[in-house]
């Protein structure tokens, strides 16, 4: 029996699974550019971005409105049309495969490794050979004129893909690399960050991101001509930002679209950037903690720290094995919120939905490991505003309800 009477087992206020840590010097950030006659993208943006780039140290970052703005921009920067298709997992949030959508092009899925959840070079061949063609060293989809043009990793939960593994793949095939990277910030792939590794790399700072801006995201790339042109189709296909003029004339270049990033936002970004190293040995040290004191619950696996990096722990996905735990996933969501401790799932694999389902005729045999991982997995509370009480209360519940 545990040191914890009935009365203690109940949480007095709801734990969400993930909740942002804004501080006052964000507040105070915010509130100075509310203050400023200069709320729209200007010279905070400018400083975010230059702040980014150096954290990560990459060559160009460009924000923008959302992460899905950014893979929308980063596949239009690399000529994608209706006669295109992309390679990305099928473990991920819809915002992956919509952006591919975009275009009335066409996402094809592959299967995921099953401890990470991550597209593997396994996962990424097979389904090259099921689904595409080669013709001199081009890839088309199968029974299609559609070429396929880029390889989208995600690095689900903050747990780095194998980058150069999948990078040669591209090379191979003559394919971009654009990584979603919405939950890994920060996460190290052997010796670099991500944001160093594809041709582009996409962040999310939604609410519950490594760092947020209530909602936003960066394009990071290597490439300079890239880098141009998302900062003008960010913005309508104009040449120069408002801030940036001297005089009213501009002139539009592209048609491009309004996923610019306000200073209101920026503001926010560069107090949590400063947080960032902060956050995550936080995040980490929850992980950690919650990895020891659930190693020898049975049926219960655990997520891995990365053998090639170090991951940003954005999130902490267990899975329940129904033939060896006490009980089921479903079960024990039900249990956590009857104790008031929120939990999540990440993610209903893509060809669940009905839309994709309908529209690309995805059939789940080809994706056992995704299955597997739908009907297993769980995400437990994780944010690096979480006190040690909040972390003693979520391991007490989940040993109570599965070892007792
Ligand atoms: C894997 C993944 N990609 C992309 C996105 C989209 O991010 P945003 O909300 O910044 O557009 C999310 C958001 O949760 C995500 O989880």
């Amino acid at each position: 029996m545990s040191h914890k009477n009935m009365n203690q087992q109940i949480r007095k206020n709801f734990l969400p699974f993930a909740l942002p840590s804004i501080s006052e010097d964000a507040i105070d950030s915010v509130t100075e550019v509310l203050r400023s006659g200069w709320i729209t993208s200007g010279p905070k943006v400018k400083q975010f971005e230059a702040d980014f780039s150096q954290f990560l140290g990459c060559d160009h970052s460009i924000a923008v409105s959302s992460a899905t703005a950014g893979l929308h921009l980063a596949l239009e920067a690399i000529g994608m049309d209706k006669n295109s298709a992309a390679i990305t997992s099928s473990v991920t949030f819809t915002a992956t495969t919509e952006a591919i959508c975009y275009f009335q092009a066409e996402p094809i899925l592959t299967d995921v490794d099953p401890l990470s959840n991550n597209m593997t070079v396994a996962t990424l061949e097979a389904s090259i050979e099921k689904f595409c063609t080669v013709r001199s060293r081009k890839l088309y989809l199968k029974n299609s004129k559609k070429l396929v043009k880029a390889i989208l990793p995600v690095h689900i939960a903050g747990s780095s893909c194998d980058m150069e593994g999948i990078i040669s793949v591209a090379k191979k095939y003559n394919l971009y690399v654009i990584e979603d990277a919405a939950h890994a910030f920060p996460a190290v792939y052997k010796d670099k960050l991500i944001g160093n590794w594809g041709d582009f790399t996409v962040f999310s700072f939604y609410a519950t991101k490594g760092i947020t801006t209530g909602e936003g995201g960066m394009v990071t790339t290597k490439h300079g001509n890239f880098a141009d042109r998302i900062r003008r189709t960010r913005l309508h296909g104009i040449n120069k930002i408002a801030y940036d003029r001297p005089s009213w004339y501009y002139e539009v270049t592209d048609a491009g679209f309004k996923y610019n990033m306000t200073d209101i936002s920026a503001a926010l970004g560069i107090s949590q950037l400063k947080d960032a190293n902060f956050f995550w040995d936080r995040r980490r040290a929850i992980a950690k903690a919650y990895a020891n004191a659930f190693c020898n619950i049975p049926g219960m696996k655990l997520p891995q720290e990365d053998k090639n990096g170090i991951h940003s722990w954005h999130l902490y996905r267990i899975e329940l094995d129904p033939n060896h735990a006490k009980m089921g996933r479903d079960s024990l969501a039900e249990e956590l919120k009857d104790r008031n401790i929120g939990s999540s799932l990440h993610f209903i694999p893509i060809f669940e939905h009905p839309y994709y389902r309908k529209k690309f005729q995805y059939d789940r045999e080809d994706f056992p490991a995704a299955c597997k991982m739908y009907d297993r997995c769980l995400s437990l509370p994780l944010f690096a505003g979480m006190n040690d009480d909040d972390v003693d209360d979520v391991i007490y519940a989940v040993k109570n309800i599965l070892e007792n």
